[in-house]
């Protein structure tokens, strides 16, 4: 019996550890060192005696992010990249920013759901969902709404206002990842030949190659 305890005991923290991912520290935090040379699943702690505030800390969200770009929007992430108190915690945040007509352009986080709230503007969201459906939910948000992207699915948002538009994104991830669509698909390094991109998107060579050059 008491063998039976111990092995179910040891099987349970060896099962323990190898799920601790993004939602399950098996500490208080674990500031991220980036100077440190372990290599892990995350980042490796700082000596939790040197913590300090400024470890759980991240100033500047208030400022908006510059727009003037081929999308017309901005985003400013609060990642574990950012803030070293996130690692281990699996979430994290983000600001973005909109000029009248700008996108976030359809792209997804690989390790995380999102939930929006508009903080200012007027939004159109929506994401697709997985095939065969591939089906399209779509609404239109106004300051206070909050819309919720679940983890993996392609999304995006558009300023549907006259003014500038603001909201803030929180992230079931520390280190969600980001695939912009056009980006990676037409724009990879090195690029995807175009007859294979040709073939995927039903079209010729020279439409892909149009686009590919510019990424
Ligand atoms: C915003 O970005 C554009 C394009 O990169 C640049 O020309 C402009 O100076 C930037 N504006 C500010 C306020 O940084």
């Amino acid at each position: 019996m008491a063998t039976h305890i111990f092995f179910s005991g040891l099987l349970a923290l060896c099962f323990t550890i190898a799920i601790a991912t993004d939602n399950s520290p098996l500490q208080d935090f674990c500031i991220a060192d980036s100077t440190s040379p372990v290599i892990l699943n995350g980042l490796a702690c700082k000596d939790p005696k040197l913590a300090q505030a400024n470890d759980f800390s991240f100033s500047g969200l208030h400022i908006a992010g510059n727009t003037s770009n081929a999308v017309g929007s901005r985003v400013t992430p609060v990642t574990v990249a950012q803030l070293s108190g996130l690692n281990t915690l699996g979430i994290s945040f983000a600001r973005v920013d909109y000029a009248p007509g700008g996108i976030n352009p359809p792209h997804l986080h690989p390790r995380a759901s999102e939930i929006l709230t508009v903080l200012k503007g007027c939004l159109e969201v929506g994401f697709v969902t997985s095939n065969p459906d591939n089906r399209l939910i779509t609404k239109v948000l106004q300051k206070g709404d909050v819309f919720v992207f679940p983890v993996g699915l392609i999304h995006f948002q558009r300023n549907a206002g006259q003014h500038n538009a603001v909201a803030l994104a929180a992230l079931s991830s520390q280190n969600p990842g980001v695939i912009t669509i056009a980006n990676a698909v037409f724009g990879s390094n090195p690029a995807i030949s175009s007859d294979i991109l040709a073939k995927a998107f039903q079209t010729d060579n020279k439409i892909v190659n149009d686009i590919q050059s510019k990424f």
